[in-house]
């Protein structure tokens, strides 16, 4: 019987996020500083949900003055080590107040922002960044687009595997996912085996199914202009966004990107 874990088994081992999510061109990190130079914010960035630290260090080697926050302190932990530059602190994105300081600019990347399962972690987060931001500071958002699952099954019919090894050791991750209709939310459960004779592990995680239109609805409803609203391209689209490229303008692929600005209090 394998052992189901109440934790994530990614974000305890951050050196086994970046080995199954490899970025070594820093694409992710590449976006956001396009976005945060296109749209003209000032230097300071906050990345809520930072992970590893890898698009933190990113965006302060491009000379920002960056804090990452997460809630893992493991991911922290490995930040500091492995991508040391910005400031490490650990807070909670469905709620956060860092103080008196104020920031340019908020970044979410890959997902992190539907770790707001309900519409109070929701409203809840937008508010804190509200506080967080100076006067016209922006929101720099990349998800999964909820949208994507109206009408298209493909994504849930089939397990996914993934395998790769890390560390003389091969992994193998087989993913389901299911959509939860009324918690809006699309569930995950992840199997992982591994060729060290250890018990496979049972991982179970969500993320909240956002659709655009309700997205730009929060946005607006908190304060916020919204710039960008769009499925690509983008650091995780395909084929992925490259310099120079502009954004588009449908919702429909897979991945949703979002760039918002605090509007001028009227
Ligand atoms: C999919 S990872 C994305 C990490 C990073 N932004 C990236 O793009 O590589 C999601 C991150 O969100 C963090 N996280 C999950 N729930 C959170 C919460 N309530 N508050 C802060 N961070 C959270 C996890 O610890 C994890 O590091």
């Amino acid at each position: 019987m394998p052992a189901t874990t109440a934790h994530n088994l990614l974000t305890d081992n951050p050196e086994l996020y970046e080995a199954r999510f490899p970025d070594p061109d820093r694409l992710a990190g590449r976006w956001t500083e396009d976005r945060l130079r296109r749209h003209g914010a000032g230097p300071r960035v906050l990345d809520m949900g930072c992970g590893t630290g890898r698009d933190a260090a990113h965006l302060h080697r491009a000379g920002r003055t960056v804090t990452g926050a997460d809630l893992s302190e493991a991911m922290l932990a490995h930040a500091r080590t492995h991508h040391p530059g910005p400031r490490y602190v650990r807070a909670d994105l469905h709620r956060f107040d860092l103080g008196p300081e104020r920031f340019d600019a908020v970044v979410c990347l890959d997902s992190a922002l539907l770790y707001c399962h309900t519409n109070d972690q929701l409203d809840g987060f937008l508010a804190s960044c509200r506080r967080a931001l100076a006067p016209g500071g922006l929101l720099v958002a990349e998800m999964r687009n909820g949208a994507y699952f109206l009408g298209r099954t493909d994504l849930l019919d089939t397990p996914a595997v993934h395998a790769f090894t890390w560390q003389g050791t091969a992994y193998r991750s087989t993913t389901t996912l299911t959509v939860d209709r009324t918690a809006q939310l699309l569930r995950r459960t992840r199997v992982w085996t591994s060729d060290d004779e250890a018990e496979p592990v049972v991982q179970r995680s969500a993320w909240r199914l956002l659709f655009p239109q309700e997205l730009r609805h929060l946005l607006t409803a908190h304060g916020f202009d919204v710039l960008e609203l769009h499925d690509g391209p983008g650091p995780r689209t395909e084929p992925p966004w490259q310099e120079g490229l502009s954004p588009g303008t449908a919702a429909d692929a897979d991945r949703l990107h979002v760039v918002a600005r605090l509007a001028a209090p009227r």
